[in-house]
C-alpha cells in the first residue's frame, strides 16, 4: 500500500485507541510487523489553544516512529487545518481525519461520527488539512449513522474527491458503537467506488480473518483494533509468525511497562496507566482474574515488575479466546 511518498510492504496497521495507542504500545506493534500504528483521537481545539495536555499526545521518538501517524477530531475545517499544522511541527508526516467517533463528547462538536451525516463538511476538512499542511491526509470512517444511511460510498466519494490518500472503513454505524458483527460488504462497497487505498476494520483477530476480509472485500490492508489489546504478537501472527513464549510475553511487559514510565516521566502514573494495560495482558490466560485482582492495588513500580515476572513467566493460556471480554467493550 502507498500514502503520500511512503510504501508499506506489510497490509497491517494497528487501529487508534483511546489510552490504547500511546507512544510505547505504538513502537511494539510496528516492531512486530504492523506497518502502522496511528495515534488516538487528538482534539484539534486542544492543539489549537495549545493545551499541555493535548500536545503531550504528539510526544514520540521520530527513530522509531517513522513516519509519525496523527489522527485529529474536530468538526471545523479551519482549526483542523490550523491542528494540522501545530500537528507537523511537533513531527506529524501522516494525518488521519476521525469520522467514526461516536461519543457524544466528540460528535457534539460536529466531529466524529457526525461528519458522517455531512459528506460536504468532511470533504471541506480533508481539502483544508491538506491545504494547510502539506501532508497525506486519510480518513477513518464508519459504515454511516445507523441502519437506515449506510452511506460509506457516498463519504468515500466526496473524500476521495478532495484527495484523501487511503480510507479506512470500520464496518459498523454509529448507532451500532461496537456490538453486533461488522459489515465488511460496506467495505467491498466503498473499494469499488474509489481508487485510493482502502483499509478494511472490524472484527479481525486471526490469520483466516485476514485471508477473508481481503477475499470478501479486496481491499488494500486490514486494520486491528481490539484482538490487538495486550497482544501486541497479534501481528507477527497474523503474517504467519509464532505466538509468544512466557518468558518473550513476560520480557516485553516488562519492557512496555518500563517505556510507559519513561513516556509519562512519573513512575506512580506509569504504574496507574499500566494496570489498565495488564487486563488485557492477562486476558485468556489461566489466574487471570485473580491476577487482575491483585495487580490493580499494586502502586509501586517494583511491586508491579515482581508481579508480572510470577504471573506471565508461568502463565498459561485457558483455552479461551479472551473475545469474551472483547465483546464487553
Ligand atoms: C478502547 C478503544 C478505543 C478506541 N479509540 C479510537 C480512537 O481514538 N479513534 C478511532 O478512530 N477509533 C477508535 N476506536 C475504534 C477502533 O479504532 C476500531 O475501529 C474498532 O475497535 C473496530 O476494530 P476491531 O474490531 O478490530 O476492534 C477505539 C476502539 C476501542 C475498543
Amino acid at each position: 500500500m502507498r500514502l503520500g511518498p511512503y510504501n508499506f510492504e506489510r497490509p497491517f496497521l494497528l487501529a487508534p485507541m483511546a489510552a490504547v495507542s500511546e507512544a510505547p504500545y505504538r513502537q511494539m506493534v510496528r516492531e512486530m510487523g504492523a506497518a502502522l500504528a496511528p495515534t488516538e483521537l487528538i482534539s484539534a481545539e486542544g492543539l489549537v489553544r495549545l493545551n499541555a495536555r493535548t500536545l503531550r499526545y504528539l510526544r514520540h521518538d521520530p527513530a522509531r516512529e517513522d513516519p509519525f501517524f496523527v489522527q485529529l477530531f474536530g468538526g471545523d475545517p479551519a482549526r483542523m487545518a490550523e491542528a494540522g499544522r501545530i500537528a507537523r511541527d511537533h513531527g506529524a508526516r501522516l494525518l488521519d481525519i476521525n469520522m467514526g467517533c461516536p461519543v457524544p463528547k466528540v460528535t457534539r462538536n460536529g466531529a466524529g461520527s457526525a461528519l458522517m451525516a455531512e459528506p460536504a463538511r468532511a470533504a471541506a476538512i480533508v481539502r483544508a488539512v491538506r491545504e494547510a499542511t502539506g501532508l497525506p491526509v486519510t480518513a477513518k470512517i464508519r459504515s454511516g449513522l445507523d441502519a437506515r444511511s449506510i452511506n460509506a460510498v457516498q463519504v468515500a466519494r466526496a473524500l476521495e474527491a478532495e484527495g484523501v490518500e487511503a480510507i479506512a472503513v470500520h464496518g459498523r454505524t454509529r448507532a451500532q458503537g461496537y456490538s453486533g458483527r461488522a459489515d465488511w460488504s460496506i467495505i467491498r462497497a466503498v473499494k469499488r467506488a474509489v481508487r485510493v487505498p482502502v483499509i478494511g476494520n472490524g472484527d479481525v483477530a486471526r490469520r483466516e480473518d485476514v485471508e477473508r476480509m481481503f477475499a470478501e472485500t479486496g481491499c488494500d490492508a486490514v486494520m486491528v483494533g481490539r484482538a490487538a489489546l495486550g497482544n501486541p504478537w497479534v501481528f507477527r501472527e497474523l503474517g504467519g509468525g509464532p505466538p509468544p513464549t512466557p518468558a518473550e510475553r513476560t520480557e516485553l511487559i516488562l519492557r512496555h511497562l518500563a517505556e510507559q514510565v519513561e513516556h509519562y516521566g512519573d513512575a506512580a502514573a506509569g504504574v496507574r496507566a499500566f494496570r489498565r494495560m495488564l487486563t488485557w495482558y492477562a486476558r485468556g490466560l489461566r489466574g487471570a482474574s485473580c491476577f487482575r485482582a491483585k495487580a490493580v492495588l499494586i502502586e509501586t513500580l517494583d511491586g508491579l515488575r515482581e508481579e508480572i515476572a510470577r504471573f506471565f513467566g508461568t502463565a498459561e493460556h485457558d483455552g479461551s479466546s479472551g473475545s469474551e471480554e472483547l465483546a464487553e467493550l
